[in-house]
């Protein structure tokens, strides 16, 4: 067995606030993506989530990270 059940959680909580963050992101960068806010229901909604879902996105990805630590060092 290569990755425990937590640790798969662990990752797809990274996949999933990836492609979030990445679709609000890009909503409010270009104009012809601005449609993709709407996926948060409000243009104002998906910029209050796209902070916070970021902040879970780096605990998670940080946890991913350092996981493997005791195998290098
Ligand atoms: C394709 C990916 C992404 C794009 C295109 C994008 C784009 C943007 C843009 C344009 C803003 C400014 C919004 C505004 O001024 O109203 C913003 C804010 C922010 N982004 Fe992203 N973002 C992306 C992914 C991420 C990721 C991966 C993280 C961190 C894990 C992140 C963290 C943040 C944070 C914390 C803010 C708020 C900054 C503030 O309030 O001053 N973003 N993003």
């Amino acid at each position: 067995m290569r990755y425990r059940a937590t640790e798969r959680i662990n990752h797809w909580i990274v996949a999933i606030c990836f492609m979030l963050v990445a679709l609000s992101g890009l909503g409010f960068l270009f104009p012809a993506f601005n449609w993709l806010m709407n996926v948060f229901g409000t243009p104002q909604m998906a910029r209050i989530l796209h902070p916070f879902i970021s902040v879970a996105m780096f605990v998670a990805f940080t946890l991913m990270f350092f996981r493997p630590w005791h195998t290098i060092w």
